[in-house]
Formats: C-alpha cells, structure tokens, sequence
C-alpha cells in the first residue's frame, strides 16, 4: 500500500519559496522565478497554498481570483510525494476559498499531453472546452481549456 504521509495546507509565505522553487524547477521547463512567486506574496487577486508534510513543502498551488473566476495559475507536487492525493486535497482546499470569495466558475489551461493533471482535473469535476493552438513553448504544445462550474 501507499505510503500515506498526512499533509496540512497553508497560505504560501515567503519562508515556503526556497522549497517551492526546488519544485518548480523539477516540474516545469520554464519555471517561476523566486520575484515571480514573491509577487504572487502581494497581488491582490493571488491566494497561494501550500501542501506541509511535517515541516516540508510537498506541494503548491497558485490561483487567482479575477472577478467571481478562480483561475489556476500554478500547481506541483514534488515528485516523492505525487499519487498520494496532495495534488486533488489543494485544488479541492482551494475550490472551496473560491467559493467563500463568491466565485462561481473556475478556469485553467493545461499541456494536451499531460494525461496525469488532466485526469486530476476531470476527476474534479473541469471539462475541456477548448484547444488553444500553440499556446505552449518549451516544448511547443496546444493547451486544452478546462473550465469548472462551482
Ligand atoms: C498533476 C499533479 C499536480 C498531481 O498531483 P498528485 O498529488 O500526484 O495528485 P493526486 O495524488 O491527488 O492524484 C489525483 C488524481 O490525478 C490523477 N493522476 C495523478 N498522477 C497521475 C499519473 N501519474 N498518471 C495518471 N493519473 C494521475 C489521477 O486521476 C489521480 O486520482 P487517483 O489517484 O484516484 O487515480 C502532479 O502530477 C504534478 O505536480 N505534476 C507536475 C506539474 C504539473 O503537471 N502540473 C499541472 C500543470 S497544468
């Protein structure tokens, strides 16, 4: 069986960015600079968690709130700690804010070919939308839309 580490979420602050950082720079091609996630610190329309297991940064999500739409701007899991339900136990966390915020749809766009965050994402209730052509570089890749009813 899985190991099954409980994780605790918080609002990210900049004692998080260090280990988000690691984290991002293994999960994307062009990642987030440290400036990038300071100022998601103080946007308004950010609300950024994170993912604690003991006193360890497991994961992230970065969203931001634009009207009454939550959109999903970022979101990783260290890759020790993937398929233990961090990734679903955030967006579900961060849903709900949304939804304390007035939000009454949420959005995201994600690489055609990432099967795994496409089957979280369905699984949490986003349909695909629309293609967006070559919304992607690094490697060049459309996007599909997927939009969530809250
Ligand atoms: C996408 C990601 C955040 C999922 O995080 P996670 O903590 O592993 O996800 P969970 O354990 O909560 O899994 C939720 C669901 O996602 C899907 N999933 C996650 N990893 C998967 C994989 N490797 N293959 C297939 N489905 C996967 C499953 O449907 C899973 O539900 P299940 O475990 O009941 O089958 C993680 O894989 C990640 O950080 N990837 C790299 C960064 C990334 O792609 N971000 C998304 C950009 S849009």
């Amino acid at each position: 069986m899985a190991e099954t580490n409980p994780f605790v979420i918080r609002f990210m602050d900049r004692r998080h960015i260090p280990q988000v950082l690691e984290i991002e720079r293994v999960s994307y091609p062009a990642p987030w600079s440290e400036t990038t996630f300071s100022n998601e610190m103080i946007s308004g329309v950010s609300v950024a968690i994170v993912a604690l297991v003991g006193e360890s940064v497991a994961g992230y999500v970065v969203g931001w709130v634009v009207a009454d739409q939550l959109h999903i701007a970022n979101i990783a899991v260290s890759p020790g700690h993937q398929r233990r339900g961090i990734g679903n136990g955030m967006m579900t966390w961060l849903l709900e804010e949304a939804v304390r915020k007035g939000c009454t749809s949420s959005s995201l766009e994600v690489r055609e070919s990432n099967l795994a965050a496409r089957s979280m994402y369905g699984g949490l209730g986003y349909r695909s939308v629309a293609i967006r052509k070559g919304y992607y570089s690094n490697p060049a890749e459309d996007a599909v839309v997927m939009l969530k009813d809250l």
